[in-house]
Formats: C-alpha cells, structure tokens, sequence
C-alpha cells in the first residue's frame, strides 16, 4: 500500500501548505535537533532559543508520524536564529521506535517543500576514534551507510522525479564550505580543542553495540556510531538540499570488555553540559551559512 512506500509528492504538499497557511516564516535552514541538542529538555536548548518561535505538535501536523515516544512531545518550531529564518525539529523519529526508514525522513522532505535549501543534522554519537574525548563536537565529514550495506534505504521504492534522481549520487554529501566555516568559527568562538572532523555511521539501534561491533566499526573507518542522521541526509541529499552534520560524542567506545557500559542517562548529561556550548556554535553557524 501507499502507506507502506512513503507519501506521495501531493500529500506531502499538503503538510507543507498547511504549515505555510499557519506560519509567516519561510525558513532557509532546517534544523533537525537531536539528543545532544536538546530534543529532550526544553531549558537552554536550541529550539527554546530561537526568537518568534511559532510551534507545531507533531501530532498537529497533517500525514506527521505518530510519536511513540511517551511524556516526549516532539514539535516543528519555526522562527529566527541571528536573524535568520529557520525550521527546527524538536526531537525526530528514530528507526529503533518501528518506523520504516522513508518515514523517520517524511519531516526532511517537508522541509524542502517548505523551501528549506539547508539541512543542519545534529545528533549525539558514541566516539570509536581514540583521540575523541567526551563532550568533543564533530563536524561531521562523511558517513557510512551500514543500514544500506543490508538493503534497508529512505529511497528504497518507487522514485518521484519531483523529488530528485532514481540514483543520487553521495560523494559530496557534507557540504565542503559548511565544514571549512565550521572549522573558522570554532577558532573564532575559541572551541577549536573540542572540535573534530569524523566519519559518522548509523546502526539501527535500540541496542548499543557488543565490542566485536565496536572493534569492526573501527576497523572500517568509523570516528563515531549513533542511530540517526545518515538516512535523513541522503533524504536531503536525494532532494539536492545542502547538508551540515554534527555529533556530541557522549562517550568513549572503548573496545574492551571490562570498560563501562554505554547508558541513556549519560548521553543526555554529556548533553546537558555541552549546551551552551552547543547553542552559540550552532546560531553562530545558521548566521555564517544563512549569509552564503
Ligand atoms: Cl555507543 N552507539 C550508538 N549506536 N549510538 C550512540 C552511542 C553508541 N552513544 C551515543 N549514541
């Protein structure tokens, strides 16, 4: 059924036209805040920040997914950062919640019909590369496609031209210039020491992983394993929007079997501390990438 290999263009136009019919933000930039970024605590976080905030209940929203996710209520905020107009997702749909992959990335298509150019995707990821400490920010370089390696894609399915090529290319996935500005404004903001440059791989999660997947994630060439951000890329890349990717490594993957286990409450503290940090990186780079 429809349902089953993702919305049509037309239905996904309407999402886009009854948000547009209710706010007078044409957002430039999307925003896709993920757990390091404040998708679960309201106080400080970057969609509590942005000015004239105008926001919309997943659940408001018509063809949305249905949050399964309980007490935690995601949203759309549309409003300004440095002056810029934006639409960030407070909290996104994560495959480990039972979602076909098509549908954690609907809200990226959305952006686009919403005549979002720039995708910003922040998630929280667990740091393989030794030199990585907690609290670190990576920009994110490349990624890995580990879900698509076993034939599970966004794209999978029928194409709709309207959207973007049967065969998109990914080789030039990270913006280039977004991660040299993002590498001048860590100097800038002086945070140079915590910012690094990584390739990033998703796996579908819930679990975290055993130490052999660790060590062959490592192997491969992974920097930092989370469970998002990969398929919302090539949803935005398919689409030919432009992507700027970022993790909070919130903890050290140490591959050996007597070293602390990987825990939910330790990524939301990493990101807690981080914050503030966080906040003024990522408004100063919607500022930097809104002027290009
Ligand atoms: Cl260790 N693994 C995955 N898949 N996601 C994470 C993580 C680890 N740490 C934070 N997010």
């Amino acid at each position: 059924s429809l349902r089953e290999r993702g919305y049509s263009y037309e239905t996904l136009l309407e999402t886009a036209n009854y948000l547009l019919s209710r706010t007078s933000i044409r957002p430039q930039i999307g925003i896709i805040c993920g757990s390091g970024m404040g998708s679960y605590w309201k106080e400080g976080s970057l969609a509590e920040n942005i000015e004239d905030a105008e926001r919309f209940p997943y659940e408001e929203i018509p063809n949305f997914p249905v949050s399964t996710v309980e007490g935690h209520h995601g949203q759309l905020v549309f409003g300004k950062i440095s002056g810029a107009p934006v639409v960030a997702m407070q909290g996104r749909f994560h495959y480990y919640e039972g979602y076909p992959l098509w549908k954690c990335c609907l809200p990226v298509r959305v952006m686009k019909l919403l005549g979002v150019q720039t995708l910003i995707a922040t998630n929280a990821a667990g740091g393989l590369n030794p030199e990585f400490r907690v609290g670190d920010l990576m920009i994110v370089k490349d990624h890995i496609n580990m879900m698509g390696f076993a034939g599970n894609n966004p794209l999978h399915g029928p194409n709709d031209e309207r959207f973007g090529p049967r065969f998109p290319p990914m080789s030039k996935a990270y913006d280039y210039e977004f991660r040299n500005i993002a590498k001048e404004v860590a100097k800038e903001l002086k945070i140079d020491d915590i910012v690094r440059e990584g390739v990033y791989t998703c796996l579908g999660g819930p679990n975290f992983e055993t130490v052999a997947e660790l060590n062959m994630l490592k192997l491969v060439g992974c920097d930092a394993v989370g469970m998002s951000t990969v398929h919302e890329v090539i949803t935005a890349r398919h689409c030919n929007m432009k992507v700027f990717g970022m993790s909070l490594i919130t903890n050290e993957c140490v591959v050996c079997y007597n070293s602390d286990e990987a825990n939910h409450e330790e990524v939301l503290d990493v990101g807690r501390m981080r914050q503030e940090v966080l906040r003024k990186y990522l408004s100063t780079l919607v500022k930097r990438f809104a002027q290009l």
